[in-house]
Order: C-alpha cells, then structure tokens, then sequence
C-alpha cells in the first residue's frame, strides 16, 4: 500500500491507542510487521502551546517509521499550525486528524467525532490542514455520528478532493461507541467512494477477522487497535495470513513472559523503576490474559511498586509454568519482517 509517495510494508496497521501507542510499544508493533504505527492522539492546542507534557508524547525514533502523528482540535487554524510545526520540528511520515474520539470531554468541544457533524469544518480543516504541511494528510473517522448520519463514504469523497491522502473507517458511529459489532458495509462503501487507499478499522481479533474485512469491503489495509493489547503478534500473524493463507500459532506462555520482560525492561531504559512498574501494569495484565491464575498474577504485579519486585514476580511465575525466560538478552520468536 501507499500513502501518497509513503510506502507501507505491510497492509496491517496498529491504531492510534491513547495511554497504549506510545514509543516503546510503537518499536515492539514495528518488529512485529506493523505497516504504520501512530502516536496516541495529542490536542492542537497542547502543540501549539509547546505543552511539555503533550511533546513528551510525541517522542518517537527512526526505528518507528513510518509514523503517524495524530492531533485533534476543533479549530482549524489550530490544527493547521500544530501540524506545520509537527511537520517541521519532527518529521512525522504523515498527520493524521482524528474525527473519531466519542469521549465527550473531546466531541464536547466540537473536536473528534463531533466534526462529522459538520460538513463545512470537516472540509475547512482538511482544506487547511493539507495546505499547511509538506507530507500526507490523513483521517481517521468513525462512519458518523448515530445510524441516521452515516457520513464516511460521502465525506471521503470530499476528503479525497482536499488532498487527504488516505482514510481509515472504523465502522460504528459515535452513538453506538463500542455497543454493536463493526459494520464492514459502510468502509465497502467509502472504498467505493474513493480512489485514494481507505484503512478498514473495527473488530479485528484475529488474523481470519483481517482476511474477511478486505475481503467484503475491498480495503487496502487493515487497522488494529483492542485486539493488539498486549497482543502484538497479531500483527505479524495477520500480515502473514493476507501474504500467504498460512495462519501462524498463537504465542506460547514463553513468548508472552518473554515479551512482557523484554518490554518492562524497555520501558525501564526510558522511565525510572517506580514509573516504568506503574504504566507496565496494564500492559502486564493483557500480555498474561488467558494464561494459567492469570487473575492472581495481576494482582500480584498490581500491588508492586517498582520494576524490580514485577520481574521478581515474572520470574518465579516462569518458573511455575517451566518457562525459560530468555529476555535478558531480547528474543522475539517473530524477527521484523517488514
Ligand atoms: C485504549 C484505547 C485508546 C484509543 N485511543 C485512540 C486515539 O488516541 N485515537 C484514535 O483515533 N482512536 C483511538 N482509539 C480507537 C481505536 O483506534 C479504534 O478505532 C477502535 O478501538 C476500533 O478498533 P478495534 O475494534 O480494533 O479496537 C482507542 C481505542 C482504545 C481501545
């Protein structure tokens, strides 16, 4: 697939996950044949502003690319400027403006899945978004705002005669947030709108769930965002499975355990032991989903406060299922393969 001149290495993308994508898991889903990865969605105003913090989550290394950036904001000047500096400060491979966010601290403000409300903003903020920076321009938006405002197909077009140079679809409203299963009609029907590549995004849980989306809607790539936590084999598993009908086995217990250590350590280099142990506990939790006193484990882990007690615990967790952790020098059972 490409995105403008942009070439992505695999059809499979990992979503924009706020509190999930960050650096150290962009570098893990890269390995693991992520064709794009995206930084959690930053606000306009926070760039602009050269808030410390909403900058500090835009770290990202060469190793990562290529990246997305995704911003969201309500104004379009906004948006516009935030993007020229992101575009000039750091280099992105793309920008990516989220009309998709449903949380109403954000649509409150007229930002995220709110602009598909308008039709005058969506156009005026790809308009000048387009115009301000240098590299592509992309959406990622829900398929409306309730059943009665399905807008993806039509907007797209649009979309597509103001530059935006891709768009991904995740096919529910904002209404429905989570409550009723993806609909794969509605990214059918945008990628019958459009020339430009549409990113079909919805319920992806399995490397079969990627097959079939390409296949009842015609997608060019397919986005990954629940069923990649603490899950990034899902990736390079359904990469596999699109190139070659061969479908790969699920990790083991070892290449969970090892992963999850190799990834505290990661996260160790960049925080120190309290923070790292503090954001890992959420990502140790779904690396250990399903295997054996999974529950006991995360409480375990959810009560240690530093980085050194969670690989204590890691440890002697491998010990009792007779795993060989072999992290301590990194290795992935999957090698980068895009
Ligand atoms: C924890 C979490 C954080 C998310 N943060 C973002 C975000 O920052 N930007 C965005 O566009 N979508 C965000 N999403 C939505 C996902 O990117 C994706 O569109 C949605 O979860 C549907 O895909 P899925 O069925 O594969 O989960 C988030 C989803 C989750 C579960």
């Amino acid at each position: 697939m490409k995105i403008g001149p942009l070439d992505i290495p695999s059809r499979v993308l990992l979503a924009p996950m706020a509190g999930v994508t960050d650096h150290i898991y962009r570098v893990i889903c890269r390995e693991f044949s992520a064709g794009l990865v995206y930084t959690e969605f930053v606000s306009s105003n926070g760039i602009i502003r050269e808030n410390e913090r909403t900058l500090e989550m835009l770290h990202f290394e060469e190793r990562e690319r290529p990246i997305g950036i995704q911003i969201f904001g309500d104004d379009a000047d906004i948006l516009a400027e935030s993007a020229a500096y992101l575009t000039e400060s750091l280099e992105p491979d793309l920008i990516d403006l989220n009309f998709g966010c449903p949380v109403p601290k954000v649509t409150k403000k007229g930002a995220g899945s709110a602009i598909l409300k308008d039709q005058g903003k969506v156009g005026e903020v790809c308009e000048k978004v387009v115009n301000a920076v240098d590299i592509p321009v992309t959406v990622k938006m829900r398929s409306g705002w309730s059943d009665k405002e399905i807008v993806a197909p039509e907007y797209a077009q649009l979309m597509e005669s103001l530059g935006i140079a891709a768009v991904t679809v995740h096919g529910r409203t904002t209404q429905i947030r989570y409550e009723k299963p993806s609909d794969n009609t509605v990214i059918a029907a945008t990628k019958e709108a459009v020339d430009i590549p549409v990113i079909g995004n919805g319920d992806i849980l399995q490397p079969e769930d990627g097959r079939r989306m390409i296949d009842e809607t015609g997608c060019d790539g397919v986005m990954i965002a629940r069923g990649a936590l603490g899950n990034p084999w899902i990736l390079h598993r359904t990469n596999h499975y699109l190139e070659t009908g061969e479908l790969l086995p699920e990790p083991d217990y070892a290449d969970r355990l090892n992963l999850c250590f190799r990834h505290l350590q990661l996260k160790e280099e960049e925080k120190d032991s309290t923070l790292a142990a503090m954001l890992m506990k959420k990502n140790i939790g779904w690396y250990l989903k399903g295997m054996p006193n999974a529950s006991t484990m995360r409480q375990l882990i959810n009560t240690s406060d530093e980085s050194q007690e969670m690989y204590e615990i890691l440890r002697d967790y491998a010990k009792e299922l007779n795993v060989k952790l072999t992290a301590e020098e990194p290795a992935l059972s999957y090698q980068k393969s895009v």
